[in-house]
């Protein structure tokens, strides 16, 4: 199974800015760690970084028929972006919102995100680890996923023997 990473804009900027709020690592150091976790789990995985709220909304629907899940740090614009929010109901894959500094604890106009009522769960706070800890979620619900088709699969393989 597959779980794209979607980072929204100025992350492609993190280990220079603000180094006291996001910390030192870069985004390819978060990026290789989750690689990591990924191939030891079995997933596939795909990280897709855009200072644009089109090009994010573009990358979101491909993830359609394409992806299992998606891991998402929306940064500004889960503030303000209607259309990103859009995108995730649209193609109704489960998703996850991270930060890594604790929104709630910083100026009020971070404390509300337009994306997270579209998500299945938001991790914030927790530094680069929030990557790891939405990592650990994701891949919980898509074996979950995989489990339930399983179970389905196998039910009608034995409705169908018994019809015939
Ligand atoms: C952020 C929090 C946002 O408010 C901010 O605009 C960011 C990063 C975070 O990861 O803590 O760019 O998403």
């Amino acid at each position: 199974m597959k779980i794209a990473v979607i980072q929204g804009p100025n992350l492609n900027m993190l280990g220079i800015r603000e180094q006291n709020i996001y910390g030192p690592m870069k985004l390819e150091d978060i990026h290789t760690q989750m690689k990591n976790v990924a191939e030891q789990n079995s997933f596939e995985i795909e990280f897709f970084q855009s200072n644009l709220e089109g090009e994010i909304v573009d990358r979101v629907q491909e993830c359609m028929g394409d992806s299992d899940g998606i891991i998402i740090n929306p940064a500004a614009y889960t503030h303000t972006s209607i259309a990103i929010r859009d995108a995730i109901s649209a193609v109704k894959l489960p998703a996850i919102e991270v930060h890594i500094s604790n929104v709630h604890a910083r100026e009020e106009f971070r404390s509300k995100s337009l994306i997270a009522p579209v998500c299945s769960g938001q991790i914030v706070g927790m530094g680069a680890f929030s990557y790891h800890l939405a990592m650990m979620g994701m891949m919980q619900i898509l074996n979950e996923v995989k489990a339930m088709r399983e179970q389905q699969a196998a039910a009608q393989t034995q409705q169908a023997q018994q019809q015939a």
